[in-house]
Parts: C-alpha cells; sequence; structure tokens
C-alpha cells in the first residue's frame, strides 16, 4: 500500500500446494487479545512456507496475484519497472502493500532493515540504493523465504557488484539486530501480520539509532470487519484481520518512544483490492455486507516515524 501508485493486493489466494488453513479460530478481537498466538503465528508461518515454496513467483503457478502479476502488481504501487527489472528471479513475489522506500529517502552508506523481507525484493532494492558501505538487511520468520532470499543473493551480487545484503532467519517481535544499529527500517505488508504490534513498534525502536527512521507500508482498517470476516483464519493470514486502524497505529509508534513524521492513506492500493475482489480467497468478498466492497473497509496506509535524537 503505498500513497503514489495504485496498489496489489496483499490478499493471498489459496494455493494448489498450500494446506488447508482451517476457516476459522476462536479470536476475540481482531488485534491479537483473545487469538492463540502462537497457532495464529504456526498458520502465518505455513501460509507464507507454502508460498515460498510454490515457484519461482508466487504468480507463477499458484496464481495468488490473481490475474495480475507480480511486476504489474508491483508497478501499480510505484515500483519502476526498470528497478524491477533487475531484481533476482523470484524476488519479487507480489505479496507486497506499498513502497516504503519509495519514502525512505535512503543515501549511500545506510544500514537497512526490513521487516518480514519474503522473498527479498525491498532488500535488493535497497542495496542499490545505500551502496558498497551500506548494509541491507531482511528478517523473516519463514525459513522457506529466508532460504528463498538467500538463494537469490548469487545472483545480486552478480548482477550488481555488490555484496551488501544478508537474511536473518526471526521474529520482528524479538528481532535479530542490536540495540542502536540501524538508520532505516522498512516494513512491507507484514506489521498486520503480528499478533503484538505494539511490541513491534518496540523493536523497531530498539534498533533505530538515535535519529533513525522507520517507513510501513501495511493495510489499515476504515471501520470494524464483519465478524465472519475478522475470526476468517484465512483471511488473517491474508493481511486483512489482522490489520489494525491507522490510530491504532500511530499509538503504537508514539507509545514506542518514536516521532510520527507523516501517515498517508492510500487509495490506489483501495482500488487494486477492489479490482481482485472476486479473486480474494476464502470468500472474503462474500462475508462483505451487501453493497460493499474490500475498500470500505481497508485502506494502504504509510508511516513514517522517528527515532528522537
Ligand atoms: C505479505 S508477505 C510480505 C513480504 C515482503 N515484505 C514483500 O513485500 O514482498 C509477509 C512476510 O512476512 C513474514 N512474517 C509474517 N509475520 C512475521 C513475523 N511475526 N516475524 C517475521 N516475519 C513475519 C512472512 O513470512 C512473509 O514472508
Amino acid at each position: 500500500m503505498q500513497a503514489q501508485g495504485a496498489g496489489k493486493t496483499p490478499v493471498l489466494k489459496q494455493t494448489s500446494s498450500m494446506r488447508a488453513i482451517p476457516e476459522r479460530m476462536e479470536m476475540s478481537d481482531s488485534r491479537g487479545s483473545g487469538y492463540d498466538a502462537e497457532k495464529l503465528r504456526r498458520e502465518v508461518r505455513r501460509g507464507y512456507a507454502a508460498i515460498a515454496r510454490s515457484g519461482g513467483s508466487c504468480c507463477s503457478s499458484s496464481s495468488c496475484c490473481g490475474s495480475t502479476d507480480a511486476g504489474t502488481a508491483m508497478e501499480s504501487l510505484g515500483y519502476r519497472r526498470e528497478d524491477l527489472a533487475v531484481l533476482p528471479d523470484g524476488a519479487n513475489m507480489g505479496l507486497s502493500c506499498g513502497n516504503p522506500l519509495a519514502l525512505a529517502s535512503l543515501k549511500p552508506g545506510e544500514v537497512v532493515l526490513d521487516l518480514g523481507s519474503g522473498g527479498g525484493m525491498d532488500v535488493f532494492l535497497a542495496a542499490r540504493s545505500i551502496g558498497p558501505a551500506g548494509r541491507a538487511i531482511g528478517v523473516d520468520m519463514t525459513a522457506e523465504m529466508v532460504s528463498k532470499a538467500r538463494a537469490a543473493m548469487e545472483t545480486f551480487r552478480a548482477a550488481s557488484g555488490l555484496d551488501n545484503v544478508e537474511f536473518r532467519l526471526g521474529e520482528i517481535e524479538n528481532l535479530p539486530v542490536a540495540d542502536a544499529s540501524v538508520d532505516v527500517v522498512i516494513s512491507n505488508c507484514v506489521i498486520n501480520l503480528s499478533t503484538d504490534k505494539p511490541r513491534v513498534w518496540r523493536e523497531i525502536a530498539r534498533v533505530l539509532k538515535p535519529g533513525g527512521r522507520a517507513v510501513v507500508s501495511d493495510p489499515a482498517l476504515l471501520r470494524p470487519l464483519p465478524d465472519s470476516l475478522r475470526m476468517s483464519l484465512e483471511a488473517y493470514v491474508g493481511c486483512v484481520a489482522g490489520a489494525v486502524t491507522v490510530e491504532e497505529t500511530r499509538d503504537a509508534a508514539t507509545a514506542a518512544g518514536l516521532n510520527v513524521t507523516d501517515l498517508r492513506l492510500n487509495s490506489s492500493y483501495s482500488l487494486l483490492l477492489e479490482s481482485l475482489a472476486d479473486q480474494l480467497p476464502g470468500g472474503i468478498t462474500d462475508m462483505l455486507p451487501e453493497s460493499t466492497g474490500p475498500s470500505d473497509f481497508v485502506v494502504g496506509l504509510d508511516i513514517t516515524a522517528v527515532k528522537p535524537e
């Protein structure tokens, strides 16, 4: 979800290789309290492991991107075609919902950390912006995603001449990253999947250097989801049911000690959601009240927050 372009849905279609995820589980609200957090995490990991295994691109065989291929989808989010063209095969999995790099103003030599790096797209793109003196680090809790991104590193090195990328297996609630060691945290369509979002923001604040910044793209809730959707595990894994409001995200960042300097709604993401409404998994669209569409409930949010000096 990103302010300058249209958006690719973060919602995953059920893939042929994806184990059937139980449609519902006990959840008392849409924010994680009352969830069986560990079970939810396991299901999120299982869903993304299946996507990672499903081929070089999630769009190639599993059509998680519906009729929109990953390149077209990312262009609609504001990514430049020429930047996408030099990515290693499979790095763009069509799973983003924004373009945090467009707002991050990366500078040569900076250390960049991507929370939930998936196939590595934003990490590889950031690495080119920060150059040989910088470092781009991706963290993801799904081993299959980390393996996939690591496998692409050699292609990236050969194409760019850069050796400034690494991928770490870990959770964004417990970042495997030292205190005050990062200039820029980015994240693209991931924090909604966490059952402890305030803790993620505290981790962001911990790893940022004083004066460092975080640029996060994520879905945000415009109004409460219908119960059926809120309780759908598939909608949670698909980046819908775990979304919180803009205010909740701003409050979590502020409570972590960060200064929120920019908040933008991304209507183009909503447009894309609408265009893919009939392809969303798990009957998501059918669970919406008559005469409403996904964009009546979910919008893209880009938030920038700075750690005080
Ligand atoms: C929707 S995909 C987005 C991937 C990538 N940011 C992109 O734009 O292509 C979500 C990714 O976040 C990872 N993820 C979800 N929850 C996580 C958590 N709590 N800790 C670490 N990674 C997580 C998943 O494994 C998956 O790779």
